[in-house]
């Protein structure tokens, strides 16, 4: 059985992750979600707001399971004896820091090799981050995440945001 793990921050989940997800899912035989900490990222949806959330959003996929990880993604993937990670690229920005985290997985696990998959041109530009900034101001989600996912954002930004000239 080929497994594989996609791994990421998810704050939150996009339909772009959701594209992806659903591209691994037909290419894999059985998909492992990880939420693991990014320290470059204080993220803004608790740990277990993101794996509900991506949970509802994958609940039509039967081969694909969401877990969390405190830890180095090498260590997960061997207690999960998987070798293959696949993560997403959008534009060519992207493969910088992909690069060097495949490789640097690589140096720590030698049997570990990260599959790209790219994901549909319109989603290329999308971001979680740019979306929690649309949601702070309070702007129209519906292009970028699920209803209910756009729904938590607006819970996590109400009566925060302001709009108008400085
Ligand atoms: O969605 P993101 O934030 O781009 O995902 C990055 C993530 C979480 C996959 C990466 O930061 C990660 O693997 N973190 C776990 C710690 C780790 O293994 N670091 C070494 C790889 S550079």
């Amino acid at each position: 059985m080929k497994k594989a793990i996609y791994p990421g921050s998810f704050d939150p989940i996009t339909n772009g992750h959701l594209d992806l997800i659903e591209r691994a899912s037909r290419i894999f035989d059985h998909l492992i979600i990880t939420i693991l900490h990014n320290h470059r990222k204080n993220p803004l949806f608790s740990l277990e707001e993101r794996i509900k959330m991506i949970e509802k959003a994958v609940s039509h996929l039967d081969n694909v399971e969401v877990q969390s990880y405190s830890g180095l993604l090498v260590d997960f993937a061997k207690e999960k004896d998987c070798h293959i990670i696949v993560r997403g690229l959008r534009a060519v920005t992207d493969f910088e820091y992909e690069i060097q985290m495949s490789q640097t997985n690589r140096l720590l696990a030698p049997d570990l090799d990260t599959v790209f998959v790219t994901t549909d041109m319109k989603y290329g530009y999308l971001s979680s981050s740019t979306v929690r900034e649309v949601a702070y101001f309070q702007g129209d989600l519906a292009p970028f995440v699920p209803a209910f996912v756009a729904d938590e954002l607006k819970k996590k930004y109400s009566g925060t945001a302001a709009s108008g000239t400085d």
